[in-house]
């Protein structure tokens, strides 16, 4: 697949697609301001290997859940990690695709469940479906956070309410990158954190 680069002439950043960003997502300039660095192309059928070797990343799991007015939506996700402890800040990657990206670029807030071991099930529950064709909180014991109106579910061992400055997201091609600062959560139950590696081996 051919891949075109753009180098941004004012901060360096690298937008890779057909044609520059409307906008720089780091320094905010037009398309005026980056130039075609290289043309190259890029091998996307990586083997079953090195996808195997990425499960292996010391990821959670987490649903990560948003709301658009009164509706909510949540999604299984692996890809958080805190950036910082002054403020607390934690990272998330979201597929374009998905309905909790539109419901996360609509309200600017999401909660983050931290998932147990016991919760193989919820992970697939809400991992496996769109909130597009099923309400996935029909069945689901789940209470709104104090500080973003958006759920938490009980069976979860925390929960963080995130807030994102939308100057602080990265387009990753396929995905969002959501830098968010933590402005509330709390402990829900004990238990032992799911991994990611720990999901891919007991999820039958
Ligand atoms: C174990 C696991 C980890 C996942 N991690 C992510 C992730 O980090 N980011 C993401 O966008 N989707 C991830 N997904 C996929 C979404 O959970 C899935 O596409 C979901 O159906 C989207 O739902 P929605 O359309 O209702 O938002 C993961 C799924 C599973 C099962």
């Amino acid at each position: 697949m051919a891949v075109k680069k753009w180098r941004c002439l004012v901060c360096g950043y690298i937008h890779e697609g057909e044609a520059p960003p409307e906008v720089c997502p780091v320094c905010g300039v037009g398309p005026e301001e980056f130039v075609l660095v290289e043309e190259k192309e890029r091998d996307v059928t990586l083997s079953e290997e090195i996808k195997v070797a990425c499960r292996s990343i010391s990821h959670g799991m987490y649903i990560i859940c948003s709301k658009n007015g009164e509706r909510f939506n949540g999604q299984t996700a692996n890809s958080l990690t805190q950036v910082s402890g002054n403020p607390i800040q934690v990272a998330i990657g979201i597929n374009k695709g998905n309905l909790t990206h539109e419901y996360i670029e609509k309200s600017g807030v999401f909660v983050a469940n931290i998932l147990g071991c016991d919760s193989i099930d919820l992970a697939k529950h809400f991992g496996f479906q769109t909130g597009r064709e099923v309400d996935k909180f029909k069945d689901i014991s789940y209470e709104l956070g104090a500080e973003t109106a958006a759920p938490y579910i009980k069976e979860a061992l925390a929960y963080l309410e995130c807030k994102i400055d939308q100057k602080k997201t990265l387009d990753a091609n396929t995905h969002t990158v959501y830098l968010a600062e933590v402005v509330g959560g709390g402990i829900l139950n004990k238990g032992e954190p799911m991994t990611y590696s720990y999901y891919h081996a007991n999820r039958k």
